[in-house]
């Protein structure tokens, strides 16, 4: 069998294996749905608060917005009974069946509240969360952690969470204390593979489809997460499916990326009926980055504020 293919999860199935991972101010609806347009397994939202879900914070739950079946919402928090009270509002009030749980987000504000990779030093807890989510009532349980805070505790971290009932994990191949530098370490996904038989999911640098080819086949992970390259190129999981369909991938020079990042704008602001574009302006400054006028583009787009005022900096630079 292709090392890539269809995953199936219970009563859930995906497409592929090849998911797009969540990324706070970047992973919003439009955004999701190009990369599922794009043929993405999966996509995961931006992650959101589950105080924010229990306080019905009305900004907050614009977050809760699943545009396909395959179209996960993760959330963070810190501790069982506000896991338990959020879970129930999201199966009960937006019947939701499946969530993804942010057991990795290094970022000291997160961390600071006891949530996010803050968890990894308690499996624990950890354990405690997934029953609580459970509990709450969603069917299917993912968790995406690290390796660890501040040292490698795989052995403790994944017993812990595949005992409580976790379907699926995906591991960022990083400690939480090394946010995004160096490189993420594979070794650390082929001791996660040696530790449980729940749909694993490797995740970490994947930059091309020979990238997800070599970890898929290296650590024998059930699928990848792909992030940053993502924002660059959301069409990336076209070039994946392509590769492993026909042996090989368009260039990026042959797919029209004008026409793209327009269309990714129009439909931003279709989706949100509303032509402020500043919540999007770090995609386009990642979509536009490989274009020939990239950095004359770059610094008007970084000032634009509406789709408007975007298109007529498209047409002066990128248009004749
Ligand atoms: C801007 C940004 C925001 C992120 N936000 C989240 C998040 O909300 N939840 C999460 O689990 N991971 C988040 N991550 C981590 C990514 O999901 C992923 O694990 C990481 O970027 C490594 O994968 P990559 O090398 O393919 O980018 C974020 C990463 C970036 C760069």
């Amino acid at each position: 069998m292709s090392i890539f293919h269809p995953l199936y999860i219970s009563s859930l199935s995906f497409n592929n294996n090849v998911w797009l991972a969540p990324m706070a101010g970047f992973t919003n609806p439009p955004f999701r749905r190009m990369c599922l347009d794009f043929g993405a397994g999966a996509s995961f939202s931006e992650m959101v608060s589950v105080e924010g879900i229990i306080r019905n914070n009305k900004r907050t739950l614009t977050y809760i917005e699943c545009v396909s079946d395959n179209d996960i919402i993760q959330i963070f928090g810190g501790d069982y009974n506000s896991f338990y009270k959020a879970s129930k509002i999201l199966s009960e009030r937006f019947n939701i069946k499946v969530i993804d749980i942010n057991f990795g987000c290094p970022v000291r504000k997160v961390v600071r509240g006891g949530a996010g990779s803050f968890l990894l030093k308690y499996p624990d807890r950890m354990a405690d969360i997934v029953k609580a989510v459970k509990d709450g009532g969603i069917e299917m349980v993912f968790g995406k952690i690290r390796a660890g805070f501040d040292s490698e505790e795989l052995e403790k971290i994944i017993p812990s969470i595949d005992k409580a009932g976790i379907d699926l994990i995906t591991l960022h191949a990083r400690l939480a204390i090394q946010f995004y530098s160096g490189v993420a370490n594979r070794n650390y996904i082929i001791k996660a593979r040696s530790l449980t038989d729940k749909i694993l999911i490797a995740n970490g640098d994947i930059k091309t489809p020979e990238d997800v080819e070599n970890m898929l086949t290296e650590t024998k992970a059930d699928g990848v997460m792909i992030g940053r390259m993502a924002i660059e190129k959301p069409f990336i999981f076209k070039m994946v499916k392509d590769y492993f369909a026909l042996g090989s991938y368009e260039n990026i020079e042959n797919i029209d990326l004008r026409d793209l990042v327009v269309n990714f704008v129009n439909s931003y602001c279709s989706y949100y009926k509303n032509d402020n574009i500043v919540g999007i302006r770090g995609i386009l400054l990642g979509m536009i980055k490989r274009f020939p006028f990239a950095r004359e583009l770059r610094d008007k787009v970084a000032k634009v504020k509406t789709s408007k005022e975007f298109f007529t900096v498209m047409r002066e630079v990128c248009y004749d």
